[in-house]
């Protein structure tokens, strides 16, 4: 049932911030500020063994690794790449003991993502599921995993599944961090701290970020005309750049890329004109000088003085300062949990552009919920 939204997506986006707490529901102890998931807890041993972490999945289920990519291998210590589902069982990389596969899924009957789990258990590789459904097949083939608790998602744009699976790799990634300085008889590291207080507040600042669903859907009244559109990110901000544009082009079929910023100067800066809206997710991080270089340099081959067709998705208020019209605010958290609270605006942005042109929002054309074949 939609209740008071017109479409499910609208409905799953809002439903974000309980999303989240049931993710996190009963597995945060607060009191020794540890996370515990039963998921994992018999197979710790082996997870502590293990060097290299591969995180699979399709569409965005694979951002969702792209994003956790990081803080995994700075909180764990283990070597982490993402990898397309469908490239894994193309490539079919050498994998085997002393390897984690993890399989992130919504439905958890994805055919690539299941072809590159039997693989990977062919291989003797610990398979690791993160999944919403059940029962699925992920779940019944994985050695391990963590159910996301999502709840039922009927969108074919996944939006509370995404924070969702990060939520759970976050706390995968905590979980392992502190059982390995428990066994070196260690404290947790400061960034422990930092992402253990991120998480446990992300509800409250995901709520915070979809009061500003009026704005964007103003906002998306000026760009709705748009054939084209880039997003870019750089950094923990990549792969949210990633994930909005894929939601941009799912929903409203305007052609839409994400880009790593960093790249601008190596192909796509050819592309920047007054017809392209540009969006930028700048928040306030280690990278911000670089994205402000990054704006200034396509702002620079724009004619349009009101910046209307340059927006910002940022928890920084200079932005506004500096004479753009189209900023988006967002909570500031931590920076490598700022990820998950960036991506709201561009769901929101994807599902009004999608009304605003006249699509049908939760049956995209060609699309499945579920892909069940190669
Ligand atoms: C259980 C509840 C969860 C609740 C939590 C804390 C269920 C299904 N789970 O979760 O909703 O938040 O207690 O009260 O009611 N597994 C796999 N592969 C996967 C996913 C899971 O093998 O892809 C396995 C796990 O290893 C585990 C079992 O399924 O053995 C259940 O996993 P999960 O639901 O995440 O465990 P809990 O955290 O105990
Ligand atoms: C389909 C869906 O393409 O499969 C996407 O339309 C989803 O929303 C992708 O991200 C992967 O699905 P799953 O269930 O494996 O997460």
């Amino acid at each position: 049932k939609k209740g008071s939204h017109r479409t499910f997506m609208e409905k799953e986006i809002f439903e974000q911030p309980g999303a989240a707490q049931s993710a996190l529901f009963s597995r945060v102890d607060s009191n020794q500020r540890r996370i515990r998931l039963g998921g994992i807890a018999e197979h710790m041993d082996e997870l502590l063994q293990c060097r290299r972490v591969f995180l699979v999945g399709c569409g965005t289920s694979y951002h969702a690794g792209m994003m956790a990519e990081t803080v995994i291998e700075r909180l764990c210590g283990y070597s982490v790449t993402s990898v397309l589902a469908s490239h894994f069982i193309d490539c079919l990389p050498h994998v085997g003991p002393g390897d984690m596969c993890v399989f992130i899924s919504q439905s958890g009957s994805t055919a690539d993502t299941i072809a590159a789990l039997e693989y990977a258990n062919k291989c003797d590789a610990l398979t690791v599921g993160i999944v919403n459904t059940v029962g699925s097949s992920i779940y019944r083939q994985t050695d391990c995993g963590v159910h996301i608790n999502a709840g039922y998602e009927a969108s074919v744009c996944s939006t509370k599944a995404y924070t969702c699976q990060c939520v759970s790799l976050l706390m995968i990634a905590l979980c392992i961090h502190f059982e390995q300085r428990l066994r070196q008889n260690q404290p947790v590291s400061d960034l422990y701290d930092e992402i253990f207080d991120g998480i446990i507040t992300l509800p409250d600042a995901l709520s915070e970020a979809l009061d500003e669903s009026k704005h964007i859907h103003e906002i998306a009244k000026k760009i709705s005309a748009a054939s084209s559109c880039l997003v870019l990110g750089r950094g923990f901000s990549y792969s949210v750049a990633r994930e909005g544009a894929l939601k941009i082009k799912e929903v409203s079929y305007i052609h839409a890329e994400g880009i790593a910023a960093g790249e601008l100067k190596h192909g796509t800066l050819a592309l920047v004109c007054d017809d392209i809206p540009l969006v930028f997710v700048a928040p306030c991080d280690r990278y911000m000088p670089k994205m402000q270089n990054a704006v200034a340099q396509c702002t620079a081959r724009r004619t349009d003085k009101a910046k209307d067709g340059v927006v910002i998705i940022t928890d920084d208020t200079a932005w506004v300062s500096a004479g753009f019209k189209s900023v988006i605010k967002t909570p500031r958290v931590h920076e490598m949990v700022q990820p998950l609270v960036s991506c709201v605006p561009l769901q929101l942005l994807a599902l009004y552009l999608c009304e605003e042109r006249g699509f049908d929002v939760d049956k995209p054309r060609n699309l499945a919920k579920s892909v069940t074949v190669e």
